[in-house]
């Protein structure tokens, strides 16, 4: 495990309210292989995983205290043969074998992910960002959460890689 505090991107939560929306326009299936990729405290997998029983999930979560409350939640609902959490910068992890990626980001951390998920993603990997976009990828869909102004996560761009 490695002993960051902080990371560049701060750990926020996508708010709760907006989690099933999320789950939905993943369009997961009982053999995906969805990464969270900045998991924070594991809450999109967690309730991905009660809509997709099936599915299978990695949550990767530079933070150690956050990576400690992602596993606290995993444990606490018996969550832990399907969702796997790792305590590593998600530059040094591979994920190839994902078949969807959800992200809640930062611009600068998405233009730096981008030639990393464009190497290593499979033709027809599925990756729904909440807020912030790709600024050198078209997205394929843009889905406008109507929340209010001052509400995060108002949108989720969705890319077909
Ligand atoms: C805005 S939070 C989103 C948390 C979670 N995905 C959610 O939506 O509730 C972003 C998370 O990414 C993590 N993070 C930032 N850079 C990272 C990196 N290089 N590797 C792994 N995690 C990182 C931060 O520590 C933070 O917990």
């Amino acid at each position: 495990m490695q002993t960051v505090f902080f990371a560049k991107v701060p750990f926020v939560s996508v708010p709760v309210e907006v989690i099933k929306e999320i789950v939905k326009t993943l369009k997961l299936n009982e053999g995906s292989i969805v990464y969270d990729l900045g998991c924070g405290n594991a809450r999109v997998l967690s309730i991905a995983q009660k809509i997709h029983p099936k599915a299978h999930f990695v949550g990767v979560e530079l933070i150690w205290w956050a990576y400690m409350l992602a596993k606290l939640r995993i444990w606490k609902n018996r969550q832990n043969k399907n969702i796997k959490i790792l305590c590593k910068n998600f530059f040094q992890v591979n994920v190839s074998n994902a078949t969807h990626v959800f992200l809640y980001l930062y611009p600068e951390a998405m233009d730096k992910l981008l030639p990393k998920l464009e190497k290593e993603l499979k033709k027809g990997t599925r990756v729904v960002s909440a807020t912030f976009k790709f600024s050198q990828k078209q997205y394929t869909e843009k889905i406008d959460l109507h929340r209010d102004q001052n509400q995060l996560a108002r949108t989720l761009y969705v890319y077909e890689f």
